[in-house]
């Protein structure tokens, strides 16, 4: 599963690269959202709140923009490398090598930017007892759909009812993306878009469910709900940045953003020791991006616990409370706006 809600944070670093023109012109700005018990909506005003939006732009054409940039600026992209290892970070002379159409191949360099996803290999490559690893598995998935028809609302719509959590959100005007809340072991088999779709009506209530335009799924998957984090980021001269250090709950839709926020940071460092020669920015590097993702592994989880199910976890009535508090306090509301935009960059 794909993401596909930009934090204002994520468009700023676009921009300053050079590649804010795309998604400046086809991303959707929203300005706020909606929270659901299952009857009336109740919305956020991300803008009043915070001052600040979001921008629902698929992963995939945040994917496009950077290697079409890559190709304009003769930017070298590897593909189809295999036996990629990682070699001698923790001393002075990094290098890294690899096989590509048979032939093999060695990089030598300063540093290593280990931005290689959770299954990368760069964090398999830092010895087990120099990582600290923090893990938990939610007693849930996220059934996810994909249709071409237009989203049910110009907003998300995020609904906590008794029979599971559901999200209405999307990735253009004419592409829809709909999540349910399932278990664990759920058999995907089990799920035609058909029984997809009566369920949906039923989570997101009769306001939201008006407006459903069923069609055909071109995708559909379960993900697990999970939040892990591996610290530190910095080992020697090899940084982890993004899902190879850190996943979190893929509600809030924080992962994507996450990693941009780790790269900018990251990039940041290595200018001022090629300007400087100072280490400075590289030394603060982990404990920077951990400081961010801590942040939003706990607002994810928050917001796990005030929308989904849990066998054994908050009951229906302490979540109505927690969202009724939400409702009605401009406190609550605003510091959860705060979070759902995410903070500039620190
Ligand atoms: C998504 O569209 O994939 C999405 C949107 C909002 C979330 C999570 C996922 O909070």
């Amino acid at each position: 599963m794909r993401a596909g809600v930009l934090e204002q944070t994520t468009v700023d670093v676009m921009r300053a690269l050079g590649l804010g023109e795309r998604v400046a012109r086809e991303g959707l700005v929203h300005a706020g959202i909606n929270l659901t018990l299952g009857a009336d909506l109740f919305r956020i005003d991300l803008q009043q709140l915070t001052g600040a939006a979001v921008t629902i732009y698929g992963q995939q054409e945040v994917m496009k923009d950077l290697y079409d940039a890559a190709q304009t600026r003769e930017i070298s992209v590897l593909f189809e490398a295999t036996e990629v290892a990682l070699h001698d970070f923790d001393g002075a002379h990094a290098f890294v090598t690899y096989s590509q159409n048979g032939r093999s191949h060695r990089v030598d360099c300063d540093f290593i930017a280990g931005c290689d996803g959770f299954h990368g290999v760069s964090r398999r490559s830092v010895p087990a007892d120099a990582l600290k690893i923090r893990q938990e598995t939610y007693p849930f998935s996220w059934l996810g759909i994909l249709v071409d028809v237009p989203p049910a609302n110009d907003e998300l719509i995020y609904a906590s009812h008794d029979k599971g959590f559901a999200l209405a959100s999307m990735r253009s005007p004419t592409r829809s993306r709909y999540y349910m809340q399932c278990a664990s072991d759920e058999d995907i088999g089990a799920w035609s878009d058909e029984r997809f779709w009566d369920e949906l009506r039923t989570r997101l209530g009769p306001v939201a469910a008006a407006n459903i335009t069923r069609g055909p799924s071109i995708e559909k998957s379960i993900a697990s709900v999970r939040s892990f984090r591996a610290e530190p980021m910095r080992h020697g001269n090899l940084f982890l940045a993004g899902d190879a250090a850190h996943i979190v709950p893929p509600i809030g839709a924080k992962g994507l953003n996450l990693a941009v926020a780790d790269v900018a940071v990251l990039a940041d460092a290595f200018v001022e020791f090629y300007r400087n020669g100072s280490q400075r920015a590289l030394d603060s590097y982990s404990e920077r991006a951990l400081a961010r993702v801590r942040k939003a592994d706990v607002f994810s989880r928050n917001f796990l616990e005030m929308t989904h199910r849990f066998p054994e976890g908050p009951s229906r009535a302490a979540q109505r409370v927690r969202l009724e508090q939400l409702f009605q306090s401009p406190e609550a509301r605003r510091e959860f706006a705060r979070d759902y935009v995410g903070a500039p960059l620190s």
